[in-house]
């Protein structure tokens, strides 16, 4: 959450705003921009978002070096006087921050004491403080004393009016690249906003602070040695993609999805087989696991839960699907025979990191599933495995959600067949079925996409949506009813299909909307059960299947046919259509698909 960017070269305020646009998708509830100018630092910020800073950047001063800021609040209000930068009280430091300072009441509280007035309620301004109080000419010195009395997470850009060619960084547990370029020196929360100047960048590793000239870029480790750190090379998945011909990002890239599925299998299909380089487990080790875990939040969660479902089944081993937010204050019982699968697509999700972080603590091996290159989650985790969906930008994930399927798929039948649970032909036709994958996506996307754009027009009145579904199908009702949600801020439940009737059937009326996800295989004359009970209290129900169901589902109403796929693999059909029915709603709604109100795409903070 939140994104900062600081840059010195020529022009500083264009490079930034563009850039703030760039990083707009880790919060947009304001933005803000400092400068050096004439001995001096000149601050502009609005609330809400960066467009409505452009219009007021005029009023800056012409400058070579800046800092920016877009925010997702978590301490005050998304207001303007809450808006980054933070001056400090003399004005001879301004400071960009994300992350989150926990112990900053104790901090304000000495410095209030102390005589230091604040003008917000952000944890951020009590850094710009203790700057100026720890300040006596050298800023890395200022760094030095007041970094460690910082508790919590932050990557800082911060502004010295006495040095107005630099830009001064730290950074522990939260993501910064720094880059010299043609263009100039940056700082930023992403790399894809280097991505138009550079193809090298250093991805700073915790503890790291230092400065950006406009040749060089110095880091000193958290002990304050000066070190050299390797360059990274800008990844594809950090390069920025552009709209094209969709109207928005989340469009675009549910018709992405094939790509994104094919690329994250063919890096892990040889010969008709299932191929990881390094794997953990060999046939002799996986016997010694004991129980598994699948973590993740938000979306990943329920690709985590799906996994519990899809390695039960092939594997054999006992697992658990958790939040990263509950696993990670509520761990279970961990050690080196229960391996724990985090899933991320941005590897910088705060409380993933921290339920890996535990995880490691208690010996458990850690692999991690990630789209994102170079995170924060590939440099911790004993093993990664890199799904291959290119950038995603929209902040309702769809194509990393799909990779993140696929690749869980390909780890469960490498596992099945280490365990000697599955046997080679069901190996091979579970296999054959995630290779079609992208054909059936593609063909779901087009055949689907007039249907759902039409069922959207009696959606988007709906007061309460119910999403229902038995075995995997759950995990993508789960996931259905999510992206409702938040993007067509329609309240939308889903409820395991047998659960209904110890209590959600209460909210069932005439016509309320029940979309019933049905191509699990063994569940289904189950789940027609509970569409049968739901339709007998009047609900309209809207049948998810495939096209070998389809005349049983006709009989309760309108039906959305799927192509026919291996139960196992059919939680990456079902969830197609409605990822479009969620656009096309949001879409009728005048929603703001790509940026939802409240979201961010990078939840950096727990
Ligand atoms: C929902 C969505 C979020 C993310 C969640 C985890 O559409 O995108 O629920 O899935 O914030 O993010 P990552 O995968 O980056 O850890």
């Amino acid at each position: 959450m939140c994104g900062i960017i600081g840059y010195t070269g020529t022009n500083a305020v264009p490079y930034l705003i563009k850039g703030l646009e760039m990083l707009e998708y880790r919060g947009y509830d304001s933005a803000g921009i400092a400068v050096t100018a004439k001995g001096a630092i000149q601050c502009v910020k609005r609330e809400g978002r960066v467009s409505r800073l452009r219009k007021a950047v005029d009023a800056l001063p012409f400058s070579s070096t800046g800092i920016a800021h877009t925010r997702w609040a978590t301490h005050g209000k998304p207001d303007e006087t809450n808006a980054h930068p933070h001056i400090s009280k003399s004005g001879i430091f301004a400071v960009v921050h994300n992350g989150i300072i926990e112990n900053f009441s104790v901090l304000r509280t000495q410095l209030e004491k102390e005589g230091y007035a604040f003008t917000s309620q952000t944890d951020t301004e009590v850094i710009a403080h203790l700057l100026e109080k720890n300040y006596s000419g050298s800023v890395t010195d200022a760094m030095r004393e007041t970094l460690p009395l910082l508790e919590g997470s932050y990557a800082l850009g911060i502004l010295c009016s006495e040095y107005p060619e630099n830009i001064y960084f730290a950074v522990r547990s939260s993501p910064l690249t720094a880059s010299v370029t043609p263009d100039g020196a940056f700082i930023s929360s992403d790399p894809s906003v280097l991505t138009s100047y550079t193809k090298k960048a250093y991805r700073l590793k915790s503890g790291d602070f230092g400065r950006i000239t406009k040749t060089a870029v110095e880091i000193f480790s958290a002990d304050g040695k000066r070190v050299k750190r390797d360059e990274a090379e800008l990844s594809e998945s950090d390069i920025n993609a552009e709209k094209g011909e969709f109207p928005h990002y989340m469009l675009k890239e549910i018709y992405e999805q094939p790509e994104a599925v094919l690329n994250t299998c063919r890096a892990y299909i040889r010969s008709g087989e299932v191929f990881f380089n390094s794997f953990p487990f060999d046939k002799k080790s996986i016997k010694k696991i004991s129980r598994l875990y699948l973590v993740g939040c938000g979306s990943a969660y329920h690709a985590a839960l799906t996994g519990k479902y899809v390695f039960e089944l092939l594997t054999d081993i006992p697992c658990e699907a958790a939040f990263a937010s509950e696993f990670r204050y509520s761990p279970p019982p961990l050690d080196s025979s229960t391996p724990v699968i985090l899933i991320s697509q941005s590897g910088e999700t705060a409380d993933t990191i921290a339920a890996l972080r535990l995880a490691k603590e208690k010996s458990a091996h850690t692999l991690s599933v990630l789209n994102v290159r170079g995170c924060t989650m590939e440099s911790e985790s004993d093993c990664c495995f890199f799904t291959l969906a290119g950038k995603e930008t929209a902040v309702a994930t769809t194509k990393a959600y799909s990779a993140q399927l696929s690749l869980i798929y390909l780890l469960a039948l490498h596992m099945g067949k280490l365990t000697g649970k599955l046997n080679g032909s069901e190996y091979g036709i579970i296999l054959e079925s995630v290779m079609s994958l992208p054909d059936r996506i593609r063909s779901a996307t087009g055949v689907l996409d007039a249907q759902m754009r039409n069922l959207a027009k009696s959606i988007k009145d709906a007061g309460n949506v119910f999403f229902i579904g038995r075995g995997t199908d759950y995990p993508a009702a789960m996931e259905a009813a999510l992206k409702l949600k938040e993007v067509s801020y329609i309240k939308s439940d889903a409820v395991a299909a047998g659960e209904l009737k110890h209590g959600s059937i209460s909210l069932i009326e005439k016509d309320t909307p029940v979309i019933a996800l049905c191509c699990g295989g063994k569940t289904f004359f189950k789940t027609l059960s509970n569409v049968r009970e739901v339709i007998s209290r009047g609900a309209r129900v809207i049948c998810v299947t495939d096209s070998s169901h389809k005349k049983e589902c006709s009989a309760f109403g309108e039906v959305i046919t799927v192509p026919v796929s291996h139960p196992v693999t059919a939680p990456s059909l079902e969830i197609i259509p409605m990822q479009l029915l969620s656009y096309y709603t949001a879409l009728l709604k005048g929603c703001d698909i790509d940026k939802p109100r409240n979201l961010a795409k990078s939840v950096t903070v727990e």
